[in-house]
């Protein structure tokens, strides 16, 4: 068996919310124990759309962060910024010339992101090939993504296969690895949809920097549904599911114990004990989060992500461009 190599990138655009952390770095977290784990804020990704220059930086910042807040050690794991290592964009124009326009076309976040856009940059068209070049850096065995990014992966074994048959073996396919059934939070105004960064309704999400006192209110007067039963049926009961799954993550308890244990009680004391787990996580989270961010420690860690980071990937692109034809310095 090869070894586990994780690689998983996050754009340092919007706020980060609980479905973020529950569905995404919650679970970096969990599986940074074994093999290698690299983790990426990708600012380069970010830029394909306009940013505001000020507000990108210190985005990237705080993401890093958050994420280091959330639980990654870097002791464990790779934690950098993608401009932070120029390997990617190398092999990104690479993989640029082995990809077809037929092939990026087919790609549905980019129709879902150009669609009635005045102003679409050759950035967003080529997003997918700049991931790839990500993934396929450093090995990587699994990727951690959400479902909407299944798509990129597949592109990026796509182009993996061609060169390695083009060439020799050069590039480790990955693997997708979307999370099960349950990490998925829905919104708090409305639980058929997920909660998401782009909801123009603030109080669809809680966000993981905002007010514990805020966050609250927002689950005390989260949607729920007829009836006055808690039980977990997203068929019939979507919002109090939601709240269920909310609960269990922050608790540990199964949802199982959480039906039995609010058996006879009211939507309202429900909620009550939601928020309480949800400020609770909160006021903790951010105490640790202030800490990292006002310390210069995480630039320094940022630093040695990205050195350790170039020192994985710099031997694979040099072995790339050899296969290719450049000349060697
Ligand atoms: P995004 O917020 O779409 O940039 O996604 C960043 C990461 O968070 C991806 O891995 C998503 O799958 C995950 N994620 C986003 N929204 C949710 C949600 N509502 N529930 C669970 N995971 C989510
Ligand atoms: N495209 C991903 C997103 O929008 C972010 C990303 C960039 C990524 N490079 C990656 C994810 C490499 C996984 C692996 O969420």
């Amino acid at each position: 068996m090869n070894k586990k190599i994780v690689f998983s990138g996050i754009q340092p655009s919007g706020n980060l919310h609980i479905g973020n952390y529950i569905g995404a770095v919650r679970q970096w977290v969990k599986g940074q124990n074994d093999g290698l784990n690299i983790f990426c804020v990708v600012d380069m990704h970010a830029i394909t759309v306009p940013q505001d220059p000020k507000t990108l930086a210190q985005k990237s910042r705080e993401i890093s962060a958050i994420i280091l807040a959330a639980g990654i050690d870097p002791d464990k794991s790779l934690l950098f910024v993608q401009s932070h290592n120029p390997d990617h964009a190398n092999l990104g124009w690479i993989l640029n010339c082995y990809l077809s326009i037929g092939q990026l076309n087919r790609m549905i976040q980019y129709k879902e992101k150009s669609d009635g856009k005045k102003f679409v940059s050759v950035g967003l068209f080529d997003y997918p090939v700049l991931m790839a070049a990500d993934i396929l850096l450093y090995g990587t065995t699994e990727v951690p993504v959400g479902d909407d990014q299944k798509q990129h992966v597949e592109l990026t074994r796509d182009v993996a296969e061609r060169f390695n048959s083009k060439y020799s073996p050069t590039f480790v396919l990955p693997e997708p690895k979307t999370p099960k059934a349950g990490g998925r939070v829905m919104s708090l105004i409305d639980p058929t949809k997920k909660m998401s960064k782009s909801d123009p309704n603030p109080n669809g999400a809680v966000w993981l920097l905002e007010d514990p006192a805020m966050a609250r209110k927002k689950i005390m007067s989260a949607v729920t549904d007829s009836g006055s039963e808690v039980k977990y049926d997203w068929g019939n009961k979507p919002g109090i599911s939601n709240l269920l799954e909310i609960l269990n993550q922050f608790s540990d308890v199964s949802i199982a114990e959480l039906e039995k244990k609010f058996a006879g009680q009211n939507y309202g004391q429900f909620k009550i004990a939601v928020a309480d787990v949800v400020e609770k996580f909160l006021v903790n989270f951010q105490k640790k989060y202030a800490e990292i961010s006002e310390s210069e420690e995480l630039e320094s860690i940022l630093k040695e992500g990205a050195q350790k980071a170039y020192q994985i990937s710099h031997p694979k692109l040099l072995g790339v461009y050899k296969k290719v034809g450049f000349l060697g310095q």
